[in-house]
């Protein structure tokens, strides 16, 4: 996506009425630049009302994302990143997988309002509105080898559900490997990619899609039910600061996770399981489903289903998992196929 329109957001953020006159001229483009600009926005799925005289608003106001917001609520730990922010790019991951390959340092975070290909676990597609939702990728470098990276989703997971309760989100849970979910439906999405020697040393890209202000036209795009934080907790939110909370809870996470593995996040994973105890089905990539009850996770990562009295692992990127039970909800939203 181009560069007006992000500037044409940025005027619009406020949620008052600005004119397209008072927008060329601030922004130094033509009026018929402008809307150019605005019928871009809208196609990418932002509501813009339109009075004649008055100029373009949103429905409400939006918090842009900014830098300087974003070290402001990092406080002491906005050091330990390297924050790149952009308007619009294919997919943070992506873009972040390559800069990893050609050395980009560790703590890297990739930060973007928009993305024409965000991805899903399993090749799905991650739809999120321009200002209703977060998406980054942060790089980090391991001694270890991918092998021992297993459950870095499930740590991240972990992450962020500690962020969102920060933010007074009561209820949020974990789907395994990569969702967090709230009244049974998907509040963000984890998108784990890594490369490296067996033994070391390796390197992961953690993306995160968060939902944090949903708009008709995503629910419409996903066709699942979706959550927003907004909703979660009954209030505005300002995404730099969700950003920073969720940055700072996934720094102390994955500390821990390079020093020690899974096992010490283990039991708080458990704790904020949404199926623990519960029939799952789980579906393999040869289209075998496998129905049993839901008891948690090993220490690493893997997923444990009893059936018949034997209990089975799953691991993840094999397998998709679906509660069976009805009022479960949830599922992939964001991410369909
Ligand atoms: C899933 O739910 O299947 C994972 C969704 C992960 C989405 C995030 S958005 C930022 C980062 N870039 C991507 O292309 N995907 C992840």
């Amino acid at each position: 996506m181009a560069v007006l329109p992000f500037v044409v957001l940025r005027m619009l953020a406020d949620g008052r009425f600005h004119s397209g006159e008072a927008i060329a001229r601030s922004a130094g483009m033509s009026r018929g630049s402008v809307w150019l600009a605005v019928r871009e926005l809208e196609r990418a799925g932002v509501d813009i009302y339109k009075v004649r005289g008055r100029g373009y608003r949103l429905p409400q106001p939006v918090s842009v994302l900014e830098r300087d917001a974003i070290m402001h609520h990092l406080g002491c730990a906005a050091p330990l990143f390297k924050l790149e922010l952009t308007d619009s790019v294919d997919s943070t991951n992506t873009l972040l997988m390559r800069r990893a390959s050609a050395g980009a340092a560790h703590g890297t975070v990739l930060v973007a309002e928009h993305q024409s290909g965000g991805r899903g676990r399993m090749g799905r597609v991650w739809h999120a509105g321009i200002g209703g939702g977060l998406m980054f990728s942060l790089l980090w470098r391991f001694e270890q080898g991918a092998g021992a990276l297993a459950g870095l989703s499930l740590a991240t997971g972990v992450a962020l559900a500690r962020a969102f309760e920060q933010l007074d989100v009561a209820g949020a849970a974990l789907k395994w490997p990569n969702d967090v979910i709230w009244k049974g439906a998907k509040l963000a999405g984890i998108l784990i990619e890594m490369q490296g020697d067996a033994l070391g040393p390796s390197f992961a890209v953690i993306g995160v899609g968060v939902n944090v202000r949903l708009t008709e036209s995503v629910r419409t795009q996903v066709g699942q039910p979706i959550a927003d934080l907004e909703t979660a907790c009954g209030r505005t939110l300002d995404r730099n600061q969700v950003l920073a909370r969720v940055l700072s809870a996934l720094h102390g996470v994955v500390e821990v996770f390079s020093r020690a593995g899974f096992a010490p996040l283990r039991e708080e994973w458990q704790r904020r399981h949404a199926h623990q105890d519960r029939i799952v089905t789980v579906g393999l990539p040869d289209g075998t489903v496998h129905r049993g009850i839901a008891r948690g996770v090993a220490e690493d990562g893997a997923l444990l289903v009893e059936a018949h009295r034997e209990t089975r692992r799953y691991h993840a990127g094999e397998v998709s998992l679906r509660p069976s039970e009805p009022a479960m909800g949830g599922g992939n939203a964001n991410s369909g196929d």
